[in-house]
């Protein structure tokens, strides 16, 4: 059984989709063992005491210090002793002695075709505003193993997805989780879960 913890800063749909995965089967062997958010009123933490799941809340502004506050982190992790780490929409810098600890075993999902619209600056709406912006036809996203840098880890799967004429990036957004996102990222979990992926 893989143990999986969830990291998740706002929604939750990335986590939604994991929980519906592993009740229909697409992920096997697997088990959220816990949600942690950044944010105590994330509405993923909701959908975790909704489908009886562990959470908690490590917010930044509970700690006198960054140092504190990455301490927190790291304990509320470890101490779910996960497998496998996922971020799942969440939105803070991972300290480095948690890379290195879990090294391998983090995994992100980025709502674009890395390596356009990635890296410092890029998260939520704010990828689908430059793709927009910028005039690309096609954009996606990607799931890739998390290293030191900011998008930069090796990348596991992508899936591309359609702009469309009068996307706002409201509904670019929308379009990408539905296409690609909900599908990539627990096809990732299920693949690591049956021995498919590993990080060499
Ligand atoms: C998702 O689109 C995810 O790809 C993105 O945040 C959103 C979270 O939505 N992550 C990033 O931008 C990371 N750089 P959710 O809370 O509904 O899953």
């Amino acid at each position: 059984m893989l143990r999986i913890a969830v990291l998740v800063s706002g929604g939750g749909t990335n986590l939604q989709a994991i929980i519906d995965s592993i009740a229909d089967g697409r992920i096997k062997d697997t088990q959220i063992v816990k949600v942690i958010s950044n944010k105590a009123d994330a509405y993923a933490l909701k959908r975790a005491e909704e489908n009886g799941i562990a959470s908690e809340a490590v917010v930044r502004k509970d700690f006198l210090d960054k140092e504190a506050f990455h301490e927190a982190l790291i304990r509320a992790v470890d101490e779910a002793q996960p497998d496998l780490v996922v971020l799942a929409g969440f939105l803070v810098v991972l300290p480095l002695k948690m890379i290195e600890k879990y090294r391998g075993r983090i995994i992100n999902i980025h709502p674009s075709l890395i390596p356009s619209f990635c890296g410092n600056g890029f998260y939520g709406l704010k990828v689908h505003e430059a793709a927009l912006a910028r005039g690309v036809k096609v954009t996606g996203a990607t799931v890739h193993f998390v290293d030191e840098g900011t998008d930069t880890g090796p990348i596991i799967a992508q899936k591309a997805v359609e702009v469309q004429e009068g996307d706002t990036a409201e509904i670019l957004q929308k379009r990408v989780m539905e296409q690609a996102e909900w599908i990539i990222l627990p096809g990732v979990i299920n693949d690591i879960a049956c021995g498919k992926i590993q990080l060499k």
